[in-house]
């Protein structure tokens, strides 16, 4: 599809990721991952990644063994230590090739800045693991025509100091929060405005070539009765999902995708 391409003419593969959140325990979680691993193994055109709970990682990791990526929803930038409750990079080595960070519930219900979810996505490159880093505005700010500041904020704040040479491995995710879990997710049009002022931030950061590589979702209420919109604008390179992620509407998701971008 025009437009989607990266550095050297490369094609941006679109990624889907399904953010479990504080869902699914080992038991249901193999069990999800196992009804619908053979539907996404299906769909190669598409990076179909999966988040679970930390706790468990292990036992999806079990069922999918490196057939669709795992990514983590959060991790410390610490490789040990004395951080109770926390996991490391260096735990998520071998199990994911992901990790989100920087999502909004993150940010909103443990105080987790900028600077923090920058910290992290350091760590991540640092330890081989890919960052999938959230922006977002609050309904608050886009009523008061604040979402370029805001994004423009986040982006620098979050994403300054990374490898350059590396960016290709960086996900964003642009998730208005009005649009996290509420059933009003934004408008294609809006959200591939905001992830081409993604794009300008980074690109001043980093220069525009690289950021050509850079793959950005957009993420808020996708479901498969709402996703062809947003996967046929070129500058979105596929979804965050949370809510729909639980069930086998994922698979129509990634089908979707695949069908549009094709
Ligand atoms: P939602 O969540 O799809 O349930 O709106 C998206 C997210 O928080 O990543």
């Amino acid at each position: 599809m025009s437009g989607a391409t990266g550095a050297n003419g490369a094609r941006r593969k679109p990624i889907v990721a399904g953010n479990w959140k504080m869902n699914y325990g080992p038991t249901e979680g193999r069990e999800f991952a196992e009804s619908i691993l053979g539907d996404l193994i299906a769909i190669p055109q598409v990076e179909s990644v999966l988040c679970p709970p930390a706790i468990t990682l292990t036992a999806v990791h079990a069922v999918t063994d490196g057939a669709v990526k795992l990514g983590a929803q959060n991790m410390y930038f610490e490789a040990r230590g004395a951080y109770t409750g926390e996991i490391s990079p260096t735990m998520l080595q071998g199990l994911c090739t992901y990790v989100i960070l920087g999502h909004s519930e993150r940010r909103g219900y443990f105080g987790e800045t900028d600077e923090l979810v920058n910290r992290k996505a350091k760590a991540a490159f640092e330890y081989g693991l890919r960052p999938i880093v959230c922006v977002g505005e609050r309904l608050e700010d886009r009523d008061a025509n604040l979402t370029e500041r805001f994004i423009t904020t986040q982006v620098k704040g979050s994403l300054g100091g990374l490898p350059a040479e590396r960016l290709s491995e960086l996900v964003v995710a642009y998730e208005p929060i009005w649009a996290i879990g509420t059933g009003r997710a934004a408008t294609a049009q809006d959200a591939a405005d905001v992830v081409s002022l993604i794009r300008a931030q980074l690109a001043e950061l980093y220069g525009a070539e690289v950021v050509a590589g850079v793959r950005v979702q957009y993420g808020g209420s996708v479901t498969s009765a709402n996703i062809a919109e947003f996967a046929a604008n070129p500058a979105i390179d596929g979804a965050l999902v949370g809510g729909a992620s639980l069930t086998p509407d994922f698979v129509a998701i990634v089908q979707c995708v695949a069908e549009v971008k094709g």
